[in-house]
């Protein structure tokens, strides 16, 4: 099948451009970007914005008019959690694939803390079969690092490598051993794979539930304190410095934090970050705001406003090189008690675009190539995927093509993600996923699956 997206801003991360353009594509590659690349007729008649042609006759050539619109390389969520195998009723490789095209994104890094825990080949290979058999978006394993995520004894990286895992991490738990990290970052290293890192002091957490400060004593509920986080960064960007291994820090929270990541890339360190849309959209204030909604408990926590203000700074001047969901569906059961009990995380998949473009590239903080380096390019290059995170020729032919103007709200039950679990809900926003192409093959187009 050809797809031709004709007359939208195509926007390229590598060349720092942003220009209306055609994009041709055809058997999964780029094939051309251009001014009239599609040829120089208009658009024949069709659903406007939508496509014409049918996706399922392999001679057709589908055109999608893109005037008006965004069109950027594929988008990558190096954080996602899909929850299978074991939490199925939670969410699944079909429903977290379905949410993450219709978030726009074309690949994403699924963590292992499932049940079992993707600690060795044959769950690397589970992901892989499974993902091929829905085979809407590319879903990637994250391998863990230590067996059963329990932070005693490396778990099976170069296995796990060879089967085709793109990186390491416990994540939803600490490498609490600094010994034990120290060996990751050495053993990843020989794999060429970078270790993704929830840096989480356990003592410090000390079973808080949400950010330490004014809003948590208002509340009366206990706090972490944002060194629960800072310490683990400090001390995993020592261990790389020491070990010359390839740390990527995740769901940074923290002013603290970002000053960390800020003198690690000054020295030259081979250390990289991201933050989600809602530490950069939301506040502690908000467990106030919606009077105690476990929706916003997630681990790390809500911040300080001025928190937040140093995550915008930070992915303003480049020092964050990532915008990651952590994309973390929970069941109603795990949500609708005390908030004391409730679990941490929230979804993002289906809102993470609205959120961006709302509160990043409209006030200014982001332009669209720097949303496309913070959400495709760094993010391809994270999980060492060459041909992604580009629209260039000979690229993978992974496209998400964005509305800017389109208003919409936030209703969880129209999710293809089985998680409600999201704060935003009635939320206004701006920008939406208008058509998401994997690997050549439109899978969204006018908003809807395909
Ligand atoms: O809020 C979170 N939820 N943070 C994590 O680190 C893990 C995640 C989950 O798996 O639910
Ligand atoms: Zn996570």
């Amino acid at each position: 099948m050809k797809l031709i997206i004709r007359g939208g801003l195509v926007v390229d991360p590598v060349g720092g451009k942003a220009e209306i353009s055609d994009v041709v594509v055809e058997d999964g590659r780029v094939m051309a970007v251009g001014r009239a690349a599609g040829g120089d007729k208009a658009p024949g008649p069709g659903a406007p914005g939508g496509a014409r042609g049918s996706a399922r006759d392999d001679r057709t050539t589908v055109v999608v008019d893109a005037s008006g619109k965004v069109v950027l390389p594929g988008l990558i969520d190096s954080h996602v959690h899909l929850r299978e195998p074991g939490q199925e009723h939670k969410e699944d490789i079909a429903s977290g694939s379905a949410a993450a095209a219709l978030g726009g994104f074309t690949t994403v890094a699924a963590m292992p803390n499932t049940d079992p825990v993707i600690d060795s080949r044959t769950g690397v290979e589970f992901i892989l079969k499974r993902a091929g058999e829905v085979g809407l978006v590319n879903v990637l394993p994250v391998g863990a690092v230590t067996k059963a995520q329990k932070g005693q004894e490396l778990a099976e990286l170069g296995e796990m490598a060879a089967a085709g895992a793109v990186a390491f991490s416990d994540d939803g738990h600490p490498v609490s051993s600094a010994e034990i990290m120290r060996c990751a970052l050495e053993y990843a290293k020989t794999f060429e794979r970078p270790v993704l890192d929830h840096c989480e002091d356990l003592d410090l957490v000390n079973e808080g539930v949400m950010n330490q400060g004014y809003w948590a004593t208002v509340l009366g509920l206990r706090g972490i304190p944002a060194a629960a986080e800072e310490v683990m960064v400090a001390r995993d960007i020592i261990l790389a410095a020491m070990t010359g291994g390839r740390l990527h820090l995740t769901h940074l929270s923290t002013a603290g934090s970002m000053e960390l990541l800020r003198r690690a890339k000054d020295r030259g360190l081979n250390v990289t970050a991201d933050v989600t849309p809602h530490h950069l959209s939301l506040t502690d204030e908000a467990v106030r705001t919606l009077d105690y909604d476990t929706s916003t408990k997630v681990n790390p926590p809500l911040r300080s406003e001025s928190d937040r203000g140093a995550l915008l700074a930070a992915v303003r001047d480049g020092t964050v090189d990532i915008v990651a969901t952590d994309h973390a569906p929970h069941h109603f059961d795990d949500k609708d008690v005390e908030y004391n009990y409730a679990a941490f995380g929230m979804v993002g998949l289906e809102t993470a675009v609205g959120l961006i473009v709302t509160n990043l590239v409209g006030p200014g903080y982001l332009d669209w190539v720097g949303m496309a380096r913070l959400m495709s390019l760094n993010p391809a290059r994270l999980l060492g995927l060459e041909t992604k995170g580009l629209l260039r020729v000979d690229a993978d032919a992974d496209v998400t093509i964005v509305d800017p103007k389109a208003e919409w709200t936030v209703d969880p039950d129209r999710f293809a993600s089985k998680g409600r679990n999201t704060p935003f809900a009635g939320m206004r926003l701006r920008g939406r996923v208008t058509e998401t192409v994997v690997g050549g093959r439109l899978v969204v187009s006018g908003g809807k699956l395909i």
